[in-house]
């Protein structure tokens, strides 16, 4: 599994430091949040600070787009530094275009899916896809409760793409702690995201080695 901490619930104004520490305690990917507040109610960061970062920090950036207009943004994210770049399907109307950019460009490409929106959305595209994003919050903020019923929706996620034989990973975002980590590894989840439960509590080494130990 990899831990990736999300720096939403950091301190902007030590993100290099806290990253660090993170990454000390095990992280091996940075999730970053981008917000426009458009397609979610809160702002984050652009690439500037994307940018900033990847100088900052040897692990590689996962870049979550919850933001409206996603092709006009994706070439700036690319250049600053992106490894991942995951883009919404509630928020992108032309999905394989935007994927096949970033694979064109050498960047992972993942797709998000809100709770609400069914895995069916997905097929025509899965085959081209690193990883699904599945949100096990509604996005736009951090600290929410986990939806238990994302459990089940990976789990499905995972036996649909054993069943094609396909590559894409699955990564989770939005209230995964210590309580729901190993749950998530057992149903199918390779990558977790989490913010508060790595920042939170004013340790993020201590945290991300407690997470990734629960996770086992
Ligand atoms: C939610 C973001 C998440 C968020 C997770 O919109 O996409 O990445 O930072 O934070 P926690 O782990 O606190 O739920
Ligand atoms: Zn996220």
């Amino acid at each position: 599994m990899i831990l990736a901490p999300s720096i939403l619930a950091s301190d902007y104004a030590r993100l290099a430091d806290q990253v660090a520490a993170a990454a000390r305690g095990g992280a091996a990917l940075v999730h970053v949040d981008v917000m426009d507040g458009h397609f979610v109610p809160n702002i984050t960061l652009g690439p500037p600070v994307v940018a900033s970062l990847h100088k900052a920090t040897p692990l590689p950036l996962d870049v979550h787009l919850m933001i409206e207009n996603a092709d006009r943004y994706l070439p700036a994210f690319v250049d600053a530094g992106a490894a991942w770049v995951s883009v919404h399907q509630e928020a992108v109307p032309h999905l394989q275009r935007q994927v096949a950019f970033l694979r064109e460009r050498g960047v992972r490409a993942g797709v998000a899916l809100n709770p609400a929106t069914p895995l069916g959305t997905l097929d025509e595209i899965l085959p081209e896809l690193d990883y699904v994003l599945v949100m096990s919050v509604n996005p736009g903020f951090g600290g929410q409760k986990f939806i238990p019923a994302t459990l089940e929706k990976i789990r499905r996620l995972h036996a649909t793409i054993r069943e094609r034989g396909l590559k894409a990973q699955i990564e989770v975002d939005g209230g995964v702690d210590e309580s729901n980590i190993r749950a998530l590894v057992e149903a199918g989840a390779e990558v977790l995201v989490a913010g508060s439960a790595v920042f939170g509590h004013g340790d993020p080494e201590g945290a991300a080695r407690r997470l990734i130990e629960a996770a086992r």
